[in-house]
């Protein structure tokens, strides 16, 4: 049997950190996108079939960590969704895809996996289409395929994300550092590496089929004591503002994506907790990064870059 793990988005945040997990595990794989950034990545177009097709050929497994633009999601995701599974079905392979919790619309309470796709919004619902499409094949038999969702990320590499250089680039320059939303209230934060190494735990054991997964994380934070972490390891004199959504509404008028993230202001405003313990139930003991040690590590990254 082929073990030939294949990352559709693999120059992205999370495909190239499940990149190094998978490597970092023994795995081989290869690494998909339109535009590689390095001589082994393989290019590809997933939201054509033929690419699709092309680029999962003798996977056992495909991480779909591909997305259309953000604002783009409504219109592009559904088929972009139908092509990846083309692939994977001609493959003869299983699919785990990079989630995220936008399903769920606004809630009450810590969000489990079991809750209703009640989000109205036009991002949550192309998300609730897109977990539709991959858990009917699931059912249908066409694919194999379990689904890994993730709160917010931060970490190496991550820059297509709000908390990152708002936050991190800022911190080094001695400027500002906003976090999106009300700083008061708990958030749960996912760091990079630890989705990675879930979604790869995922994809190695068939037990995880035919369902979705909230990814293991550090314990929820609020916007203002994530931000003290960050200024704790970056010196200088701290300055943390949270970015409301009237700042929001304004940089929306000319920046899409900043407009785009108007719809799921629910996040933003009151409590956004993933329970993560069906996750750890099932294939723990995980140990995750505490929220220091990433903040460190992302800072580092920064600097660098
Ligand atoms: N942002 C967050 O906090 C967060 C949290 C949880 C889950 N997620 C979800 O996790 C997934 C991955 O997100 P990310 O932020 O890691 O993505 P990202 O950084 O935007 O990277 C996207 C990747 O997909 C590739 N790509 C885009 N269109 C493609 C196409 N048509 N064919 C082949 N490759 C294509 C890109 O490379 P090329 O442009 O070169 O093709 C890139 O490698 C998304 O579904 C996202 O919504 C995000």
């Amino acid at each position: 049997m082929s073990d030939l793990h294949v990352v559709l988005g693999a120059t992205g945040a999370i495909g190239s950190a499940v990149v190094a997990a998978l490597t970092a595990r023994g795995h081989h794989v290869r690494a998909v996108s339109r535009h590689p950034t390095s001589g082994d990545g393989f290019a590809a177009d997933v939201a054509t079939a033929e690419g699709a097709v092309a680029a999962c050929r003798d996977a056992a497994v495909v991480y779909q960590c591909a997305q259309p633009k953000y604002e783009r999601w409504a219109e592009e995701f559904p088929a972009f969704t139908r092509s990846v599974l083309a692939g994977v079905e001609a493959a003869g392979a299983k699919l785990v895809m990079a989630d995220n919790l936008y399903v769920y619309g606004p809630v009450t309470g810590p969000m489990t996996e079991d809750l209703p796709h009640a989000a109205t919004n036009p991002q949550g619902r192309a998300r609730a289409a897109v977990d539709a499409l991959i858990l009917d094949a699931h059912r249908a038999g066409r694919v194999r395929a379990t689904l890994g969702r993730a709160s917010d990320y931060y970490g190496p590499g991550g820059t297509n994300t709000t908390i990152g250089a708002t936050i991190f680039a800022a911190a080094l320059a001695g400027k500002t550092a906003r976090w999106v939303g009300d700083l008061d209230q708990p958030h749960t934060v996912a760091y990079l590496p630890d989705i990675a190494a879930a979604l790869v735990t995922l994809g190695e054991h068939d037990s995880a089929d035919g369902r979705a997964w909230h990814l293991p994380a550090a314990e929820p934070i609020t916007g203002r004591a994530f931000l003290d972490l960050v200024w704790a390891e970056a010196g200088g004199a701290p300055k943390s503002a949270g970015l409301g959504r009237g700042t929001q509404r304004l940089l929306g008028l000319v920046n899409p994506t900043v407009r785009a993230l108007g719809e799921t202001w629910y996040q933003r405003d009151r409590p956004f907790v993933a329970d993560d313990s069906a996750f750890r139930t099932a294939f723990g003991p995980v140990e995750v990064t505490p929220h220091a040690a990433g903040v460190a590590a992302t800072l580092a990254w920064y600097r660098a870059h």
